[in-house]
């Protein structure tokens, strides 16, 4: 059983709403992990949960971590995320994205939701025509479109702040760099570092995926899968495919001194993070790194601006080597110093709301 008010301080959430549109077929839960910083933003995650529990112990999961990563990325946000349980294919229809957009305007700026997992702009732009708290919404109006654009740029600056910490020199020039997966992120990734003059080596298990790499940048080397990658001989492992990629057999066969990649929740379980340090492997926290897309849906809160936006991605450079400065200080992995950095971001600056305005 899932325990929603937490089994620790740390997991102890504001607020989680069940909303249910029977005639839309809408099943939707909405979790607000913390509003220290300001309003929940979290992508809504439409997926086909084998059951209710399933889907609350994702959304939970997830709230948190977007608490920790909106934290890390500078942003006036809390943590939130939302789940719409059901086949995004199937059960998606006009009726129950706009129920969905009511109840997220009954809750009256507490929550902004944006895309995640079967959920797209386009999806965005429906619940917007019933609620204002919604980014990640098209171009054509007004959003801020594909985010995998700062996803990975976000990534590249992390992966320059790594290099730095390793080699004492950002560039990633002469590197072989191994990228699981070139989806969205993955292929603007290797772009990045083609043109930072990295030698380039990928898989991907769609072979479409690869062959698009391949006719941008010929150059690009190609192993069968992540297993191969992980035994190649890389300077830098890229995980931007799914989550999990590092369990105890890859961070113990790991090559690379640096892992740094797109994927979300890297880390198959806690203590991965150890034996990589103890490996002399450099861990760029995951949701440090890839905090670059949800830097870009939030700039839409102002009125969304490209350069702008880029420019505070540019920030997860200087953000991950003080990551990496505390965990030296304190003595613990990069992942450990990452959540530490948050967690006082959120208290420090959560407490100035405590200052009385006078009116
Ligand atoms: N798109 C974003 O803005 C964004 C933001 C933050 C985090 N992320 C995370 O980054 C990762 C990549 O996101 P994306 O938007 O590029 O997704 P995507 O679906 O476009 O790309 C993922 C790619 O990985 C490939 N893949 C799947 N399983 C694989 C495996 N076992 N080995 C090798 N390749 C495999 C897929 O074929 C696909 O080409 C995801 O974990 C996502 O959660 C994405």
């Amino acid at each position: 059983m899932t325990d929603v008010f937490g089994s620790s301080h740390k997991d102890v959430h504001e607020q989680v709403v069940f909303c249910a549109d029977e005639q839309s077929g809408l099943r939707a839960i909405i979790a607000i992990h913390n509003t220290a910083l300001g309003p929940a933003l979290g992508g809504t995650r439409f997926y086909p949960y084998p059951d209710e529990q399933a889907a609350l112990a994702d959304v939970l999961n997830l709230a948190k971590g977007m608490a920790y990563k909106n934290a890390l990325a500078g942003l006036d946000l809390g943590g939130g995320k939302a789940v719409i349980i059901g086949d995004p294919g199937r059960d998606k229809s006009e009726a129950l994205l706009r129920a969905y957009g009511r109840f997220i305007e009954s809750l009256g700026g507490r929550y902004i939701t944006a895309c995640d997992v079967g959920t797209y702009s386009e999806d965005m732009d429906v619940i917007a025509r019933e609620s204002r708290s919604v980014v990640g919404r098209t171009l054509a109006h007004g959003g801020a479109g594909d985010s995998s654009i700062l996803t990975a740029f976000g990534v590249f600056q992390g992966m320059r702040a790594s290099a730095e910490r390793v080699y004492g020199t950002p560039s990633l020039l002469g590197r072989r760099v191994g990228v699981e997966g070139v989806g969205k992120v993955g292929h603007r990734l290797v772009g990045l570092l083609r043109e930072d003059g990295a030698e380039v080596v990928v898989c991907d298990v769609d072979p479409k995926a690869v062959e698009r790499v391949r006719q941008r940048h010929p150059e690009v080397d190609v192993v069968a899968d992540a297993a191969a990658l992980i035994a190649a001989d890389i300077d830098v492992f890229a995980p931007c495919a799914l989550g999990g990629a590092l369990d105890d057999r890859a961070s113990a066969t790991l090559r690379a001194k640096i892992v740094c990649g797109a994927a979300n929740n890297q880390l198959a379980h806690p203590g991965v993070e150890k034996q990589l340090a103890e490996r002399g492997i450099l861990y760029a926290p995951d949701y440090v790194v890839n905090s670059g897309g949800v830097i870009q849906v939030a700039d839409e809160l102002e009125g969304f601006n490209m350069e702008r936006a880029r420019a505070k991605a540019t920030q997860i450079y200087d953000t991950t080597l003080k990551i990496f400065a505390i965990a030296t200080e304190e003595g613990v992995p990069p992942a450990v110093a990452a959540d530490r950095l948050a967690e006082r971001r959120m208290s420090e600056v959560g407490r100035i709301r405590g200052i009385w305005l006078g009116h």
